[in-house]
């Protein structure tokens, strides 16, 4: 056996661990019963220790070291070997009881803010947060020497991003999409009330699983469920599911969580099932990743050519409500822009307000130039100046996200490096493939999504998010593409 096959058998033991363990997270959130919650914790952990262990093993460090320099190797099998050398000297940064601290304060943390956020109390909160932002601000120093410390974290969920960029990228954000939300607020507004009228269940779902098949997932590579927070999730790329969450008098949420999971889960279908465990065979970065899911839900999904394709089967499917709604209104509704207090909720441009917020409160934290205790004031006073809105609560400001509470500071930028690398992407997509609007309107996806196959989900983590997107388009992420994206369609939608 060469030493390249014993490292691939090594790489894909650890992902079986990692796999089922997904499998019983998938579980956990759809169908598990109450009483499973104890052991299912103890059986997950139990995984989590021994992925640890394999992924730390001294044979796995022995086996990178002498791979690293092994000249024979593929372009390919190299960079494979960078990746996961990079990841195992990572991992042996951690001792064992900054882990275990980590995930107890996580634990707890978690339980805190859940509490919090029922009774709308950040003091409940704040003295498990700060904490966990004591340990995080730790771990950017043992993580190693950056230019910022948060770029450690933010490495973590996007490799390779810099504070310093990313601080460029949203002068970029304030400058201009904070002058051009204030247009659109100035003109007249759209509606979109007959969106909250009563919807059924059942049709819902029926039409979200035609939304999936359309947009070319693979029901025999997966399987839609309901769960309380729309997520995809996979076990291979042969087994990758989607949840989704059906309100009664909301018809956005169902389309918006199946078009956005569908995008994520194309991506995640279309890796490379022969490099399963490897690097070859993962996402770029959650940058990459988010790109993939906005492509589909806002380039595509928000689209005129879309709509044209596809509101027939809404008001077929809903003629009570949707039939007397001519064309026009309702690809309006799909395109309210309205400053609002909650991020998941929010339009796709006003979206951006929100992750603007997030990321200049966690890269305070982590410098220490604002302490947890400021928090609250701290977000209402950027809530106002951004979005002009009055925080009534911290239920529906600081408390409303999850992700500080798991430990995850540096995720929130990767959701507008999403939607900035999916409208350079996109721009570049409608370059070479003939007639793609037309191709959209009719309901054929294949072309669309044979080239994302083709230029990004082949790839699996061979090129950085910068190399992939120089490899695409010519250049590096470009806010300009978003702007000009938001622009034309904005403009004429609110007859700028
Ligand atoms: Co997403």
């Amino acid at each position: 056996m060469t030493n390249y096959s014993k490292y691939r058998g090594m790489m894909r033991k650890i992902a079986d661990i990692q796999y089922a363990s997904a499998v019983l997270n998938w579980d956990q959130e759809t169908y598990m019963p109450p009483k499973g919650a104890t052991f299912r914790a103890q059986q997950l952990s139990t995984l989590a220790g021994i992925g640890h262990e394999l992924s730390t093993s001294k044979e796995l460090g022995e086996l990178l070291n002498t791979l690293s320099s092994d000249a024979s190797l593929s372009e390919k099998e190299k960079r494979n070997i960078k990746q996961s050398l990079k990841n195992y000297n990572d991992n042996l940064k951690y001792t064992t009881e900054f882990v275990q601290e980590l995930s107890k304060t996580i634990s707890e943390t978690f339980q805190a803010w859940q509490k919090a956020k029922e009774v709308n109390n950040f003091a409940l909160y704040a003295p498990h947060l700060e904490k966990l932002v004591e340990l995080k601000r730790q771990e950017c120093k043992f993580l190693g020497t950056f230019a910022h410390p948060y770029d450690a974290l933010l490495n973590q969920y996007e490799p390779g991003a810099k504070t310093a960029d990313l601080e460029t990228l949203f002068t970029d954000v304030r400058n201009q999409l904070v002058t051009f939300v204030k247009k659109i607020a100035a003109k007249p507004q759209n509606t979109d009330n007959f969106m909250f009228l009563q919807f059924d269940k059942t049709k819902q779902w029926e039409l979200g699983l035609d939304l999936l098949k359309q947009m070319g997932y693979d029901f025999d590579a997966g399987r839609q469920d309901a769960s309380s927070h729309p997520f995809t999730t996979n076990f291979s790329s042969e087994d990758v599911r989607v949840t989704t969450r059906i309100n009664e008098t909301d018809l956005n949420e169902m389309i918006w969580s199946c078009i956005h999971e569908g995008g994520h889960a194309l991506y995640e279908q279309g890796l490379p099932s022969e490099e399963y465990g490897l690097p070859s065979g993962e996402y770029v970065s959650l940058g990459i990743h988010e790109s993939q899911s906005r492509l589909w839900e806002n380039n595509v999904g928000r689209s005129l050519a879309y709509w044209k394709g596809n509101f027939s089967k809404l008001q077929t499917a809903f003629p009570e409500n949707l039939k007397s709604i001519n064309f026009e209104d309702f690809y309006k509704a799909m395109n309210i822009v309205k400053p609002s207090l909650i991020r998941t909720s929010a339009d796709e441009l006003t979206y951006h307000f929100h992750v603007l917020i997030r990321f200049e409160i966690e890269k305070a934290l982590i410098e220490g130039t604002i302490e947890v205790k400021d928090l609250p004031n701290y977000w209402n006073a950027k809530y106002k100046e951004y979005l002009g809105l009055d925080v009534p609560s911290d239920s529906k400001g600081v408390l409303q996200d999850i992700h500080w509470s798991h430990g995850s500071f540096g995720y929130f930028p990767t959701y507008s490096l999403g939607s900035f690398y999916a409208a350079q992407f996109f721009n570049q997509a409608k370059k070479e493939i003939t007639d793609l609007e037309f191709e959209i309107e009719k309901g054929n996806s294949k072309p669309l999504l044979d080239w994302l196959r083709g230029n990004v989900h082949q790839y699996g983590k061979f090129y950085s998010a910068e190399e992939l997107c120089i490899k695409i388009t010519g250049e590096k992420l470009n806010f300009k593409y978003f702007m000009d994206y938001a622009t034309k369609k904005y403009t004429q939608l609110y007859n700028l």
